[in-house]
C-alpha cells in the first residue's frame, strides 16, 4: 500500500537521486576485465544498474544510443529467488537439484522505496534511448499500476504505446481469488518518432472454415482456416518449462519467444539492445539469434556468470565489465606441446550452503574440477584484459591452444557464480 502523497515522494526522490548522481562527477569505475571473440561490442556488466548507466552516460557518451531498453525488475513480491544447480561428475554421477539464492525482492522501507529505485533508473534509461528507441517495463501487479503513473511523468503519456498482456499457463492458482496468470508490459517510445515494425498474428476463422471473401488471403493448418491480423496486445506464451531446453536453472528467467516478439518489433538488425535486470540473460541469447547488438547488467555473480555461459554456448563475441574484480579461487592447470590441462580447481566454500553443504564437499574433495561451469584460455594484454577466442562450457579437461607462452591466461567462472583464475601446477 502507498499513498498518493508517498507516489509523489518517491518519484521526487527518485528524480533527485537520479540528478544527484549526474552531478557527482566521479562515475562509477567499470573497467573490462575480459573480452571473448573478435572486436566485441556486446557487454556483459557486473554491478548496480545505476551506477552502470551513470557509466554510460559520463564514460562511454552513451547518451541517445539504445535503441530498446527491456527492464524485468523484481516485481515487488517479497520474495527471495534462486538459482538452481546440479553437479556432473564422472566419477560421482550427476548431485541432487541444489538451489543457491540468486536475489532478493524485499524491501524494508516498502514500496515508496522500490518507486524510488525504479524512478532514478527509468531517467537515466530515457537518457541512454535513441529518439526512435522504445522502452518495455515488465512487471505484475504488485507495482504495475504506480510505475505507470511515473512512466507517464518521465517519457510523457503522449509517448505510451501499449500495455501488452503476457498470459501463461502456471502458476499464480489460489482457492480465494482467480488464478493470477498474467503480467504486464508497458512499452512506451522515447519520441512520437519510434520504431515499429507490426507483427501478425494467426486467426482462426468461425467453425474453422474458409470464408473465401474476395481479396482476403486464407490459410489452414491442422486446427483449420485462418487468417493473418496485426497482432493483438494479450500474448499468450508459456513460462520456460522445467525440461524446456532453453531453462536455465536462473528462477524467474523469461521465455525466448516472448523477448523475440520485443526485439523484431521495435527494432532491426544492427540495432543495440539492453538489459539492465539481465538475471539469466534472455535478452542477449535473443538478441545474438537475430543479429542485433546488445548490453546487459546485473549485479547478482550467479546471474552474470549464467550469462556468461549462456552466450559463450552460442559463440558470441562480448566483453565483461565490472565495477571490482577479484578472483576468488584457483583452476590449477598445466601445459605442454599446446595442450591445456586443467587439473584442479580450488576455492573456500561460501557460507550459508544449509543442507546442501554436504553434498557439495563431496563432489568439491572427490572431482572438483566438476564445480567449474565455464573457463577459457587467453592471454593477458598490458591493459589487464584476459582476451580470448571463446568461453568453454562442455569441455574442460583439455583445449589445444596455438601459440600460447608466458603471458597465458585462464579465467573462470564456478557454480556458486565466483570468478577463478588460472594458477599453472
Ligand atoms: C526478474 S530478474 C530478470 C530475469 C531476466 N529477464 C531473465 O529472463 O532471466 C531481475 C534481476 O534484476 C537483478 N537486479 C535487481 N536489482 C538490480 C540492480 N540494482 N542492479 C542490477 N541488477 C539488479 C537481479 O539480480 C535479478 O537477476
Amino acid at each position: 500500500m502507498i499513498t498518493l502523497t508517498e507516489l509523489t515522494k518517491a518519484y521526487e526522490d527518485g528524480k533527485a537521486l537520479y540528478e544527484a548522481m549526474l552531478e557527482d562527477h566521479e562515475a562509477a569505475a567499470f573497467r573490462t576485465t575480459e573480452e571473448y571473440g573478435s572486436d566485441p561490442v556486446n557487454t556483459v556488466s557486473l554491478g548496480d544498474n545505476l551506477d552502470h548507466m551513470m557509466y554510460l552516460l559520463k564514460e562511454k557518451d552513451m547518451a541517445g544510443k539504445i535503441q530498446l531498453i527491456y527492464v524485468d525488475p523484481p516485481f515487488f513480491s517479497s520474495g527471495k529467488y534462486q538459482a538452481s544447480i546440479r553437479l556432473e561428475s564422472e566419477i560421482l554421477g550427476k548431485s541432487s537439484l541444489m538451489k543457491l539464492e540468486a536475489y532478493d525482492d524485499n524491501w524494508s522501507k516498502g514500496m515508496p522505496q522500490y518507486l524510488t529505485m525504479l524512478t532514478a533508473r527509468l531517467f537515466a534509461m530515457k537518457e541512454l534511448l535513441a529518439d526512435t528507441g522504445c522502452i518495455w517495463m515488465h512487471l505484475d501487479w504488485h507495482g504495475v499500476y504506480y510505475v505507470k503513473v511515473i512512466m507517464d511523468q518521465i517519457f510523457g503519456e503522449a509517448n505510451f504505446i501499449n500495455e501488452i498482456i503476457w498470459t501463461y499457463k502456471s502458476g499464480g492458482s489460489s482457492k480465494k481469488s482467480f488464478a493470477k496468470k498474467h503480467d504486464t508490459l508497458l512499452v512506451y517510445g522515447k519520441s512520437r518518432k519510434y520504431k515499429f515494425n507490426p507483427l501478425t498474428e494467426k486467426s482462426y476463422n468461425r467453425g474453422l472454415k474458409p470464408y473465401r471473401f474476395k481479396g482476403v488471403e486464407e490459410f489452414c493448418d491442422d486446427v483449420g482456416w485462418y487468417t493473418m491480423v496485426n497482432m493483438k496486445d494479450v500474448w499468450s506464451i508459456d513460462m520456460v518449462g522445467r525440461t524446456s531446453a532453453e531453462r536455465t536453472g536462473y528462477a524467474t528467467q523469461k521465455p525466448e519467444k516472448l523477448m523475440e516478439r520485443i526485439i523484431a518489433s521495435c527494432t532491426d538488425e544492427g540495432d543495440l539492445c539492453a538489459d539492465f535486470f539481465a538475471g539469466s540473460g534472455t535478452l542477449g541469447a535473443v538478441c545474438e539469434k537475430m543479429g542485433r547488438r546488445w548490453m546487459m547488467c546485473d549485479e547478482g555473480e550467479l546471474s552474470v556468470s549464467g550469462q556468461i555461459h549462456r552466450l559463450g554456448k552460442l559463440g558470441s563475441s562480448f566483453k565483461v565489465e565490472r565495477a571490482t574484480c577479484d578472483s576468488e579461487g584457483s583452476l590449477g592447470y598445466s601445459m605442454s606441446g599446446g595442450l591445456i590441462n586443467l587439473i584442479s580447481y580450488k576455492a573456500a566454500m561460501p557460507v550459508g550452503l544449509g543442507d546442501y553443504e554436504d553434498e557439495l564437499r563431496r563432489y568439491m574433495n572427490e572431482d572438483s574440477l566438476c564445480m567449474v561451469k565455464c573457463w577459457s584460455a587467453g592471454r593477458l594484454d598490458e591493459d589487464g584484459v584476459h582476451r580470448a577466442d571463446g568461453v568453454f562450457c562442455d569441455s574442460w579437461g583439455i583445449n589445444e591452444v596455438d601459440g600460447f607462452s608466458e603471458d597465458i591466461s585462464i579465467i573462470g567462472y564456478d557454480v556458486f557464480g565466483r570468478r577463478v583464475s588460472g594458477m599453472p601446477e
